[in-house]
């Protein structure tokens, strides 16, 4: 943990996408199945979504030890001062709020009266007592933070691809290496 390295580690890599991806779905199916009427797909929505929720809780959580243990590859010195803040903010951010996110998830599920089974096979503990405002408190922080997450995300996204296609700096192949 001395040397800055010139390269992500493949696990720092697999951990970026799968989480991307897995983002990527448990996002929207959250705005989807909230308007549903209630019904057994509603429900099993529900379910899926706070299983892969938990599931990135856990990964998140690995990522962050990796990420504490493994230093990235510094940002390239023909980024200006503020860009280079302002992208380690969004990085900071990024991991904070792949925890809060589905944390809250978490205790809202609680307040509402829902244990979590994770998969349908392990019942997790409840992270708050049963307690209706509280519940309906933890759901507009859940939304909340998932629309802050989705803004960065795509002020993130939409700097990786400016940095491709006109800093051309390979920052963008760091995390994608078949682009090199
Ligand atoms: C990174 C992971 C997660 C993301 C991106 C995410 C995103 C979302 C979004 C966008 C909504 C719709 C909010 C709305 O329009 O009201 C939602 C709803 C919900 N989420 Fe998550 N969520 C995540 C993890 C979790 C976890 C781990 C749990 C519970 C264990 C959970 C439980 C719920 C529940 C119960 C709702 C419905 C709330 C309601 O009926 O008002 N979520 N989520
Ligand atoms: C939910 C989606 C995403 C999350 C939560 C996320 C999160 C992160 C985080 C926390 C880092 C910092 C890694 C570190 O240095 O410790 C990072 C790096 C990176 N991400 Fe994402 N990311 C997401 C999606 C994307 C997408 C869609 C792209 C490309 C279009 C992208 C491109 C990159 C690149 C190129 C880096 C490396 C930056 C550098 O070399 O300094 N990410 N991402």
């Amino acid at each position: 943990m001395n040397e800055t390295p010139a390269h992500y580690t493949r696990t720092a890599i697999a951990l970026h996408w799968v989480l991307a991806l897995m983002i990527f779905i448990a996002f929207p199916v959250g705005l989807y199945m909230v308007d549903l009427r209630l019904s057994p797909e509603k429900l099993q929505l529900y379910s899926w979504h706070k299983w892969a929720g938990i599931a990135i809780l856990v990964l998140a959580l690995i990522r962050l030890l990796w990420r504490a243990t493994h230093r990235p590859p510094a940002l390239p010195a023909s980024m200006k001062r503020i860009e280079q803040i302002a992208a380690h903010a969004a990085h900071h951010l990024l991991y904070v709020l792949m925890i809060a996110v589905p944390l809250v998830g978490w205790m809202m599920s609680s307040a509402k009266g829902f244990p979590v089974v994770w998969f349908g096979l392990v019942p997790l503990p409840d992270l708050v007592s049963k307690n209706k405002e509280l519940g309906d408190l933890l759901g507009e922080v859940h939304e909340l933070l998932a629309w802050g997450m989705a803004l960065i995300v795509i002020a993130h996204a939409a700097a990786a691809i400016k940095h491709h296609f006109l800093a051309r700096d390979g920052i963008l192949a760091r995390m994608l290496p078949f682009l090199k």
